[in-house]
C-alpha cells in the first residue's frame, strides 16, 4: 500500500490557513498557494537518492553530496494543478513539466482525458502529479493511469486537501503510490466539495467565480 505522507510543517500549516479563509483574495490566494508548493516540494523531495562528489573550496578538498542525476518530471491536472507548478519549479528547476486534462462526463459522472502532453522521455522520469484537491480521487486515478499506460512507472502524488474518501480509492487503484498533502480533511458533501476545504481550487485560482 502507498504511504500517506502529512505535511505538517508549520509554515505550511499557517499558509494553509490563509488559504482556507474565505476572505483571502485571488491575489493572495495564487502566491500562498505557490509558497506551499515550494515547501511541499522540500518535503517530496526528502527521498531523493545523493550521490558523493569532491569540491575544492578556496583552502582545502570537501566531500560533498549531490543529487545523483535523477530526472524529474511533473504532471499538474489542469486546471488547478497549475496553480502549485511555479512553487515546485523554484525548487526544482530542472524539471520537465507534462499536462493532464479532464473533464467529467455529464452521464456517468466520470473522469475523461481530453488532453495528455508529457516530456518525450516520461518513462525515464520520476513523476510528480499535482492536484491541489483530493475529493474522489477519480481524477487523480485516471491520470496516473494515463501515465502509466504510456510506460512510466515512478509516480508520486502531490495534494494541498485531501478527503479521506479520495486517500482511499487511489490507495485501491494505485497501491504503489505516495501521496502528500499538507491535510487531510473531514468528508467529501454531495456535491462533491471537501468539507471543510476551501471552495474551488481553480475559481479561487484564477479568480473566475
Ligand atoms: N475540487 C475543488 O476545487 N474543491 C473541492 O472541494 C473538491 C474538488
Amino acid at each position: 500500500m502507498g504511504k500517506l505522507f502529512i505535511c505538517d510543517h508549520p509554515l505550511i500549516q499557517h499558509k494553509l490557513t490563509y488559504i482556507r479563509d474565505e476572505n483571502t483574495n485571488t491575489k493572495d490566494f495564487r502566491e500562498l498557494v505557490d509558497e506551499v508548493a515550494t515547501l511541499m516540494a522540500y518535503e517530496i523531495t526528502r527521498d531523493i537518492p545523493l550521490e558523493s562528489v569532491k569540491v575544492r573550496t578556496p583552502v582545502a578538498e570537501a566531500n560533498g553530496k549531490m543529487i545523483s542525476g535523477r530526472m524529474l518530471g511533473l504532471i499538474p491536472i489542469l486546471r488547478a494543478g497549475l496553480g502549485m507548478v511555479d512553487g515546485i519549479l523554484k525548487l526544482l528547476p530542472a524539471a520537465k513539466v507534462g499536462h493532464v486534462g479532464l473533464y467529467r462526463d455529464p452521464e456517468t459522472l466520470q473522469p475523461v482525458e481530453y488532453y495528455v502532453k508529457l516530456p518525450t522521455d516520461v518513462q525515464q522520469r520520476e513523476l510528480i502529479v499535482i492536484d491541489p484537491m483530493l475529493a474522489t480521487g477519480g481524477s487523480a486515478i485516471m491520470a496516473i493511469e494515463a501515465l502509466k499506460k504510456r510506460g512510466c512507472s515512478q509516480i508520486k502524488l502531490m495534494c494541498l486537501i485531501a478527503a479521506p474518501e479520495g486517500v482511499k480509492a487511489v490507495q485501491e487503484a494505485h497501491p504503489d503510490i505516495d501521496i502528500y498533502v499538507a491535510a487531510v480533511d473531514d468528508y467529501l458533501n454531495d456535491h462533491g466539495y471537501i468539507i471543510p476545504g476551501l471552495g474551488d481550487a481553480g475559481d479561487r485560482l484564477f479568480g473566475t467565480k
